[in-house]
């Protein structure tokens, strides 16, 4: 069935590695093996192959959070970016270490939102749309007290530590995409029935959760730093920053209809941080985890275009050779931030941590793990 595909999912389904690839692998399996408990990998579905084949565990930001809080393992070898390796850190005990292969994996769409803006306009934001500030409350984890309007900040957990801190002092939470509507259930009954939510940084899983929730964009405006809202903040249930993430912007209504057009019967998943119309054309949308089990769940013989990052798709159609699997963009390229994590990098910080070194640790400092942890935890208890 794997016939026809996209020349970009073709190059990314090439399995065969060069002598070169296949030493590194070997490299790596023999220290882990010596390195022995102690130490766990933790890989994101966006990573190659080549990461992916020496995970312990591999899933959606979520899952790989919950990896992080319950092992025990005295160092988590993070191979995503820097914003999940920063809330692994937060997560785990003073005695536990995360160290990630190259610490320049960030994340352009978490970068769209930094804390000197939040905070700059946390304060004009309040007063635009009535509210109080969470961070007033004796008990900010409470239902909010009848009559009251509070502005409760969510954040996505791509985001910075320092962000998901403000988050936590101010009565918010951290979301991902596989619980963004129960914690956005869990935030407005502590904003109250006036009140409302601001989320971050990505407008999209913020729109599109919204508009699960029963909202209409109307009551949903963008806000961008410098400029303001783009619409009146007076009937405001959610604030939207602005930023967005470049991989899922790229995937389009065009796209399903074309697919639909070679696939009559074919169906389309996508992640919900693509733009409201793909999202609401697609037949299904949901975290990299759920998207893996929904390509699972269809019967041999589908036809399945998947709108989200091209190292996932392309592995799914390696593991499903009885399904045609296809990324809804031909000519999607990967995120070059999960992409910078190579497994000669994964070798290296595995070898120097043999030596007794700890290399590109990722240390959350003490004062910013407070409030980060109380809004992680929220979130942990949200969906237990
Ligand atoms: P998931 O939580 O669905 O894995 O998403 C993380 C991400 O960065 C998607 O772009
Ligand atoms: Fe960030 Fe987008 Fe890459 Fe996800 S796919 S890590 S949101 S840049």
């Amino acid at each position: 069935m794997a016939t026809n595909l996209p020349m970009c999912v073709v190059d990314y389904m090439d399995t065969t590695k060069s002598v070169e690839e296949q030493e590194i692998a070997d490299a790596i399996r023999a220290v882990r093996k010596r390195l022995g408990n102690r130490v766990l990998i933790l890989g994101h579905h966006y990573q190659r192959d080549g990461i992916v084949e020496h995970a312990d565990y591999v899933g959606d930001s979520f899952m790989l959070s919950r990896k992080a809080a319950d092992s025990d393992a005295t160092v988590i070898v993070f191979c995503g970016v820097h914003f999940m390796a920063e809330s692994a850190d937060i997560l785990t005990r003073e005695d536990q270490a995360v160290l990630m292969p190259t610490l320049r994996a960030g994340c352009s769409m978490a970068d769209m939102a930094t804390l000197a803006e939040v905070e700059r306009d946390w304060p004009t934001m309040l007063a635009e749309g009535g509210w109080k500030d969470p961070a007033t409350r004796t008990d900010p984890g409470a239902p909010a007290e009848e009559g009251a309007a509070y502005l409760v900040p969510v954040t996505y957990m791509n985001s910075s530590a320092a962000l998901k801190d403000f988050v936590g002092r101010h009565g918010g939470v951290v979301c991902t995409s596989s619980n963004a509507k129960g914690v956005l259930e869990w935030a407005f009954e502590r904003a109250g029935l006036n009140g409302a939510v601001l989320f971050f940084p990505d407008q999209h899983l913020g729109r599109n959760t919204g508009l699960k929730l029963g909202l209409e964009e109307a009551v949903m405006p963008v806000w961008t730093p410098d400029e303001g809202a783009n619409s009146s903040m007076d009937e405001a249930r959610i604030v939207l920053w602005h930023g967005y993430c470049s991989v899922h912007e790229r995937f389009t209504v065009p796209q399903i209809d074309a697919f639909r057009e070679r696939y009559p019967t074919g169906v389309v998943v996508v992640h919900p941080e693509c733009p409201r119309a793909t999202v609401e054309a697609a037949d299904d949308d949901g975290s990299t985890e759920h998207i893996k089990r929904f390509i699972e769940a269809q019967p041999a013989g589908s036809a399945i275009a998947v709108g989200t990052e091209i190292n996932m798709v392309a592995r799914m159609a390696k593991e499903h050779p009885d399904k045609h699997i296809e990324c809804l963009d031909a000519e999607v390229c990967p995120c070059s931030t999960m992409y910078m994590i190579h497994p000669a990098f994964l070798l290296d910080v595995l070898e120097r941590l043999e030596a007794g070194e700890m290399p590109n640790q990722v240390a959350v400092p003490a004062d910013v793990q407070q409030g980060a942890l109380v809004a992680l935890e929220r979130m942990l208890s949200i969906t237990a």
